[in-house]
């Protein structure tokens, strides 16, 4: 089976073309285009000019992609949760080819997506139950995979997701957007122990998080100065970088104990950071898969991989936008 999938729910654009064989996923093409130079001028991302953008991006990023649309089977496309304005682009546009080429269409949730961004190229390898962390720049969140389409939420933040931290707190220190690879880099020439951070609910006995105060923290700690020296923005890079990890490795660990799970997956934007990878691949007793770092930030290869074991077909009236979507 043969999908072309789509994705668009933020600032991506995004189409990818996979096959499924024997239960293996292959990736054949993933093309991404962004907008990010724009967003840097901002600060961050203006949805009404993201959406623009992928009007623009959409049609040639999937030619770029697949050759003719009749040697394909299905299309997979994002619909939600996300920005409502770059949503509807992907989602007319799956819905259209549908009914031009007469293809089904599977909708994916984007949250999903990230997860099953660990199925491509390694999926034979993962067993159930497993506990899946997703962490990007709108989403911390904690969940148990039982088996394919059985996912339970067991939790996520209260507050800004763990990506929004490393943003607000990027802005904060005068970086460039988007914060959390920037961040990242600063930390390297860092020291995390100059800067004492809280680290927010990290003992709570849930799943959840938070970590608005960690940015009112670094607030604080800013505010003491007039300008800012090159040497405190790597110390506080550091220090916020090992905080947020210090949480999620933690809560990820406890939760996997807890529910005795046989693989740990991680996804998201987040995941990309490599301090992250080291950290709870060191803690984790169980196998921890993580997507190869491409794959960690948005893309569609991770929505057509998901397509193929959590979603029905469905014909294109039924498909709609929904920008609130979340685990249910
Ligand atoms: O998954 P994603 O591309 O988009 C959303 O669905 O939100 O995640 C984007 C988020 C941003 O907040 C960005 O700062 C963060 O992922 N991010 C990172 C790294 N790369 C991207 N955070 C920490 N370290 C990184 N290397
Ligand atoms: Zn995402």
């Amino acid at each position: 089976m043969r999908t072309l999938a789509i994705e668009t729910s933020c600032d991506e654009t995004s189409a990818a073309l996979l096959e499924i064989d024997n239960g293996k996923v292959k990736l054949l093409k993933n093309t991404v285009a962004t907008s990010l130079a724009i967003h840097k001028k901002t600060g961050g991302i203006v949805p009404e000019v993201a959406a623009r953008e992928q009007i623009k991006y959409i049609i040639p990023v999937i030619e770029d992609t697949v050759k003719d649309l009749n040697d394909i089977d299905s299309i997979a496309v994002t619909v939600g949760p996300g920005l409502v304005g770059s949503l509807l682009v992907g989602v007319e546009t799956a819905k259209t080819l549908s009914f031009i080429f007469n293809k089904p269409i599977i909708p994916v949730n984007h949250l999903i997506g990230h997860i099953y961004a660990n199925w491509i190229d390694q999926g034979s390898k993962i067993e159930f139950p497993a506990l899946g962390l997703v962490v990007s720049g709108g989403h911390t969140d904690l969940v148990l995979l039982e088996d394919h389409g059985k996912i339970k939420w067991l939790g996520g933040t209260r507050d800004d997701a763990a990506g929004e931290a490393f943003d607000k707190i990027g802005r904060l220190l005068g970086l460039p957007y988007p914060g959390g690879p920037a961040i990242e880099k600063q930390a390297l020439k860092g020291n995390p122990e100059k800067l004492r951070l809280p680290r927010p609910m990290i003992d709570s006995n849930d799943h959840d998080f938070s970590f608005s105060g960690l940015k009112a923290a670094v607030l604080r700690e800013v505010q003491q100065f007039e300008q800012l020296r090159n040497e405190t923005i790597h110390d506080i890079s550091a220090s916020v970088q090992e905080a947020v990890i210090d949480v999620l490795v933690k809560k990820t660990i406890d939760a996997a104990q807890k529910y005795k799970v046989k693989s740990i997956l991680l996804g998201g934007g987040v995941a990309a950071n490599q301090k992250l990878r080291d950290e709870l691949a060191s803690k984790s007793s169980v196998p921890l898969f993580i997507p190869e770092k491409s794959l960690c930030t948005d893309n569609a290869a991770m929505i057509g991989a998901a397509s193929f074991f959590n979603s029905e077909e469905a014909v294109w009236q039924r498909i709609e936008a929904k920008p609130e979507l979340y685990f249910d």
